[in-house]
């Protein structure tokens, strides 16, 4: 299914209130729900381990798209995946092995998902292609919301789309989208965005309209 998915960034949710924050950004039209995960060493910011996942998983009645920026991965997997990750996406830069790791996140049951770094180029993932459901394009370095968009991740994206072909994966993009930036990406082929600030913007779970136009917003921006 090659429509328009917004997984708004719960890295920008309020941190006192994740049940409701879920909630209400799937009221209000998110299809999927994505997990930040940091780890103060691969990337520059500390976020969620394990229980905290767990804890998200009884409000998630979508999708839970966990993407993990830590290094190592492995002795992690099993954890995350039993803390109900529906997808589990692993940087390509966390280690030398990536392929042993989207074989082991695959053992779990879970969907794969491969996340590439803004320097890293679009080949990097050709021999791991029939490996996962999903390739990642981050459009900042990852670490933090709010950045802005490196537009590189454009032409990477049409290049990883490309080297797909007719399998069945989709193309995440991640970092600086907006209504500016989501036409750019959809149009090179990504069909999952997520966003953070962009989503979250002026809203809360008393304002939870305002996420909904948020997310329209976006959507609309990049079917147009
Ligand atoms: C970056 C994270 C993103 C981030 C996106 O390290 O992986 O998911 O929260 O935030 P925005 O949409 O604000 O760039
Ligand atoms: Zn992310």
């Amino acid at each position: 299914d090659r429509s328009i998915k917004i997984a708004p960034s719960i890295l920008s949710a309020d941190f006192a209130n994740f049940g409701a924050e879920i909630r209400a950004i799937e009221d209000q039209g998110a299809d999927w729900v994505h997990v930040d995960v940091m780890d103060g060493h691969f990337v520059p910011n500390l976020t969620f381990g394990p229980p905290a996942v767990k804890a998200f998983r009884p409000h998630v009645k979508t999708f839970m798209d966990v993407h993990l920026m830590i290094a190592p991965v492995d002795p992690y997997i099993e954890a995350y995946a039993e803390a109900g990750a529906d997808m589990i996406t692993a940087h390509i830069e966390a280690g030398p092995h990536i392929h042993r790791t989207l074989q082991a996140i695959k053992a779990q049951g879970v969907k794969a998902g491969v996340a590439l770094n803004p320097g890293t180029p679009a080949e990097a993932v050709a021999d791991v292609l029939d490996l996962v459901d999903m390739v990642l394009v981050m459009t900042v370095n990852p670490g933090f919301g709010g950045q802005k968009f490196i537009h590189s991740g454009v032409d990477k994206t049409r290049k990883v789309r490309e080297m797909i072909g007719d399998r069945d994966i989709h193309i995440q993009i991640d970092g600086g989208v907006t209504t500016e930036t989501a036409p750019l990406v959809a149009a090179a082929g990504a069909d999952v965005l997520v966003a953070g600030s962009a989503v979250f913007k002026g809203g809360s779970v008393d304002k939870p309209d305002v996420y909904g136009q948020n997310i329209k917003d976006i959507r609309t921006a990049a079917q147009s």
